[in-house]
């Protein structure tokens, strides 16, 4: 099979996505509201111009995304131990995000940027082609029933919009709990070009998630896939 790197206007087309999260509600604290309106404005992806190259705008070494980032430790872990990196968060929820935003301000982290929305539609245009070092996918929700597994964030679509972005040899590291999720996954390889299995040497970050996984005596599964 051949990886096809799609224009920016074929692919929304090519890839209608099924939302590979869940809704929550709830009020939002002052807090919270604060960081959105404040700090959003100086650490949003949306400051910078589509198609966003985080290591020009930023003169990082290398980038970083944290997939569906949670709560943010792998993130902020990421960016204090990594300075020279720059790290960006995605998430839909603005619980994690508000708490990034917030952190940042307080340990006046600079190698952060944040996009509270659909991570997939970045995908589509928005990053600049061979421009992300590392892809990290954490815990994604597992969707472990038949009929809700098309919502799983980790298919052919999914490898065909990314391949793109990443830098030659960059790496999609995907770690999952979920047994049914991993055979998924390693069903997924051999059907595509676009990477590889690689075995490698490389620590899964504590995460609200791998705590809770680890809490549970689950099975950890790490993909680390290396762009062919
Ligand atoms: C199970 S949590 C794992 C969080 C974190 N990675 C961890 O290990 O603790 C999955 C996260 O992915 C986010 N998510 C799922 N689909 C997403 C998408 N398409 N775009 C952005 N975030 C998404 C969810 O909102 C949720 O916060």
């Amino acid at each position: 099979m051949q990886s096809q790197i799609y224009s920016a206007d074929e692919v929304p087309k090519k890839h209608p996505h099924i939302r590979t999260f869940g809704a929550r509600h709830g009020r939002m604290s002052a807090i919270r509201e604060r960081a959105i309106t404040e700090l959003m404005p100086l650490m949003s992806l949306d400051r910078f111009e589509t198609p966003v190259n985080l290591a020009t705008e930023t003169g990082a070494a290398v980038v970083f995304v944290d997939f569906g980032c949670g709560m943010g430790d792998h993130t902020l872990e990421l960016a204090r131990s990594k300075p020279d990196h720059h790290i960006l968060a995605m998430d839909v929820h603005t619980a994690g995000i508000t708490q990034i935003l917030n952190l940042v301000e307080a340990e006046n982290l600079t190698n952060i940027s944040v996009f509270l929305g659909d991570g997939i539609d970045l995908l589509k245009g928005r990053i600049a082609a061979e421009s992300i070092t590392e892809f990290h996918v954490l815990f994604p929700d597992p969707w472990p029933k038949a009929r809700q597994q098309k919502r799983r964030v980790l298919h052919l679509d999914f490898l065909t919009l990314l391949h793109p972005i990443m830098q030659n040899s960059g790496w999609l590291r995907f770690v999952t709990d979920d047994d049914s999720y991993a055979s998924h996954v390693a069903a997924l390889i051999p059907q595509q070009d676009f990477f590889r299995l690689v075995e490698t040497d490389w620590r899964v970050p504590s995460t609200r998630y791998h705590r809770r996984a680890l809490d549970l005596g689950n099975s950890i599964h790490v993909f680390n896939l290396q762009k062919i």
